[in-house]
């Protein structure tokens, strides 16, 4: 028998860095790219065997070590935590995992694969997970790849639907939301080709943050209210039948102003700050970087009409690659 799971990837819109800090964020999916695990009870050895034909890998999870480090994390530590959830023994079944989420650029590939994985050993041993119960166990997985994570990033991936996302301190849980888009719009994401090194990132932050808590602390408190006005502004019924440039202008203005934030909290960089302008000159209402920062991908508002133009000139600008998407 042959089952399917998946996942798709991610943007955060609004809120990045401050999330870490106890400010709200909010992320959407991005459903035109996924990680889709197919599981066949075949078996092709003993166990969980992982094929990963993308990259050529293939990966027995019985004897497979941390040595191998990002595979291991990647691929095989996922099966492990939704073993030991599940608490059952190991299957003998075949996992091929394929992916079009672009890695390390902040969508979410490293979260979306993990959730995949571990929602197909839950079908392999026909305990499928629900998503609060999968939710913690990518966090899991997450806290291996990046160190100190907020949870937004699982979070969306495993809903698949636009997260309002407040981080939790001691007793207090999380909020996580999930909210309505009353007014559909157009997104660009456009990747600036640098690395985002988001631990070092989320680091540096902190440092900061400790270093000058006033000042430090007074931008993340302006990020929160610029995420509040944009969940207002984009779930509202005022919003839906306000004019699609009301929206555009008030969202369009809101990224605007965080991205200045996040380049104060100095996470963006020359190349994003360039993508960001040569999107706005070209006629987006806005555009911010997207995620860690200091790299990876910056998001750009657009209306239909404008968005091949937009895009073009985000290419013409030095964006290794442009994914439009339909926020709804
Ligand atoms: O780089 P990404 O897309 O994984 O996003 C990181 C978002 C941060 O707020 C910077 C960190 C976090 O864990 O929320």
């Amino acid at each position: 028998m042959r089952q399917s799971a998946a996942a798709p990837g991610k943007i955060i819109l609004f809120g990045e860095h401050a999330v870490v800090h106890g400010q709200p964020a909010i992320a959407v999916p991005l459903a035109s790219v996924r990680v889709t695990a197919e599981v066949e009870d075949a078996g092709c050895g003993g166990g969980v065997t992982i094929q990963a034909p993308d990259v050529g890998v293939t990966l027995h999870v019985i004897g497979a070590s941390a040595a191998d480090d990002r595979l291991y994390d990647a691929l095989v530590y996922p099966v492990e935590v939704a073993l030991r959830a599940l608490d059952v023994p190991m299957p003998d079944v075949c996992i091929t995992v394929r992916s079009t989420i672009p890695i390390a650029s902040g969508l979410g590939s490293g979260a979306a694969l993990a959730a995949a994985l571990i929602r197909a050993v839950g079908l392999a041993v026909n305990r499928p997970f629900d998503n609060a119960t999968l939710n913690p166990l990518v966090y899991e997985v997450e806290t291996r790849h990046h160190g100190t994570p907020s949870g937004i990033d699982n979070t969306v991936i495993v809903y698949e639907q636009p997260v309002y996302f407040v981080r939790g301190s001691g007793a207090t849980p999380d909020t996580i939301e999930t909210f309505r888009i009353a007014t559909p719009f157009t997104l660009l994401v456009a990747d600036s080709g640098q690395p985002s090194p988001t631990r070092l990132a989320v680091s540096d932050v902190r440092a900061l943050y400790e270093a000058e808590p006033a000042r430090i602390g007074a931008i993340f408190q302006r990020i929160g209210a610029i995420t509040r006005a944009a969940r207002a502004a984009i779930e509202t019924e005022s919003a839906r039948r306000s004019t699609s440039s009301t929206i555009g202008t008030t969202l369009g203005s809101l990224m605007d102003e965080n991205h200045a934030l996040l380049r104060d909290l100095t996470v963006s960089s020359e190349k994003l700050d360039s993508l960001c302008a040569a999107a706005r000159d070209a006629g987006a209402a806005g555009a911010k970087l997207s995620g860690g920062g200091r790299g990876g991908n910056l998001i750009a508002l657009v209306t239909p009409k404008d968005a091949d133009r937009v895009s073009a000139a985000l290419r013409e600008a030095g964006a290794a690659n442009v994914i439009k998407t339909e926020v709804q």
